[in-house]
């Protein structure tokens, strides 16, 4: 019998005591011996749970109980977590955490804890929610040299995408139901801004390419300003909008990493990923390109990833797997300015033939996309592929154009 505690009752949090009560038998024979739950931390009272008396809201319950030997993280954010996971991990606990904030900003310190201790920590929940990726990516392509990973990483915005490009539904209306139905961050401003895609690129591109990658890293724009206009622009060159983390190895050695709203091809595997699902491409010099794809968010998904590292940690308590990435530095994450993209740029302007030519004069030829119905002072260009910075400086040079619109168009 091994024991565990559980810190954090919300979504996630019950979601695994749920699983871990109703599969109970199938959990102890994998995990060769049964996973009893001795603490949950919760500063709430859950009065009607089967497992009311063993809630606490005193952490140090947890910590200075020596017969715990995993202690289950799914409060989020970093504060109490890093302080809990931290000194539990120093107390010779194995954790198990659902925590993308926690992993993307300290994964690195603690992994070298863990270490020193001979423990685990295992986080496949932080990424992709019941999709399992963070294993295949350090196990089964290990013989690969991954050169790019890029994802629909987030449940909520891909929901709202969806609900906007195929039914026409107002974004707000779209982002409350993907709430209601539990997808949603506790400030979905993260979700919304790009900020939990940005979290996950960071553990998938520190685990992929051995070198931490910090949020602050990361050029982060979110779908804020995505307009039904701008879809319908989109569907005009054949491509959709996804919000989209996406990380490189250049040739320097150092990491291209992005998160923003991009227009991709509707023949892409990524463009069939809708709802709350989400879709992964790794590309790898021996595999080509595979895709993971599977429930990003959501209750029992979520909790599906991480009782399948409770059950890791139990096979291998005195036994660590290795799960490892070096401390980043600065300047491993190239200025994403200098990359080179095409971009679908769209304008309110009194003469869009003076403005085309204004931006051809600066950039190359642009494609002109126009759409039914548009109103006369419109203007969409796709511009030729140039490194960023001299698209905004383009922008910038024009008088009378409002530019109201930014796509980043990415052929994946
Ligand atoms: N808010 C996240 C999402 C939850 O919508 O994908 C899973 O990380």
């Amino acid at each position: 019998m091994i024991k565990i505690a559980v810190m954090g009752h919300g979504v996630v949090g019950s979601g695994v005591v749920e699983v871990l009560l109703k599969n109970g038998s199938k959990i102890a024979q994998k995990a060769g011996q049964p996973v009893e739950i001795k603490k949950i931390l919760d500063i709430r009272k859950f009065p009607d749970s089967p497992l009311a008396e063993r809630f606490t809201d005193n952490f140090e319950d947890i910590v200075n109980d020596s017969e715990i030997e995993i202690v289950v993280e799914t409060i989020g954010g970093l504060k109490p977590a890093y302080d809990f996971v931290k000194r539990c991990l120093l107390a010779g606990k194995s954790v198990v955490t659902s925590n993308k904030e926690l992993v993307a900003e300290k994964g690195d310190e603690l992994l070298k804890i863990a270490r020193e201790k001979n423990l685990n920590f295992l986080f496949e929940a932080s990424v992709g929610g019941g999709i399992p990726i963070l294993r295949p990516l350090d196990q089964c392509l290990a013989a690969n040299q991954v050169y790019e990973i890029a994802g629909i990483l987030n449940g909520t915005t891909n929901f709202v995408l969806t609900k906007m490009i195929r039914d026409g539904v107002p974004f707000e209306d779209a982002l409350e139901l993907a709430q209601k139905n539990g997808y949603a961050e506790r400030d979905p401003s993260a979700d919304i801004q790009g900020h939990d895609v940005c979290r996950k690129i960071c553990i998938l591109a520190s685990l992929a390419f051995g070198k931490h990658v910090y949020p602050r890293q990361v050029h982060t724009e979110g779908i804020q300003n995505i307009t039904l206009d701008d879809v319908k622009y989109a569907s005009a060159i054949g491509g959709v909008i996804k919000l989209i983390g996406r990380a490189s190895k250049r040739e320097d050695g150092r990491l291209d990493c992005i998160v923003a709203p991009m227009i991709i091809p509707e023949t892409s595997q990524l463009a069939d990923v809708n709802d709350v699902f989400n879709g992964i491409l790794v590309r790898g010099d021996a595999i080509g390109d595979v895709v993971f794809y599977g429930q990003g968010a959501g209750k029992l998904p979520t909790a599906s990833a991480v009782v399948a590292d409770i059950i890791d940690e139990a096979k291998h308590i005195s036994r660590p797997k290795i799960l490892n990435w070096e401390p980043g530095e600065e300047g491993y994450v190239a200025d994403y300015l200098q990359n080179p993209v095409s971009v679908m740029l769209r304008f309110k302007c009194s003469d869009a033939s003076a403005v085309q030519s204004l931006v051809e004069g600066q950039l190359g030829k642009c494609e002109r996309v126009v759409v039914k119905n548009a109103p006369q002072d419109e203007l969409a260009l796709v511009t030729p592929t140039v490194e960023e910075y001299k698209i905004h400086q383009a922008v910038g040079l024009l008088a009378g154009a409002k530019l109201v619109s930014f796509i980043r168009i990415a052929e994946l």
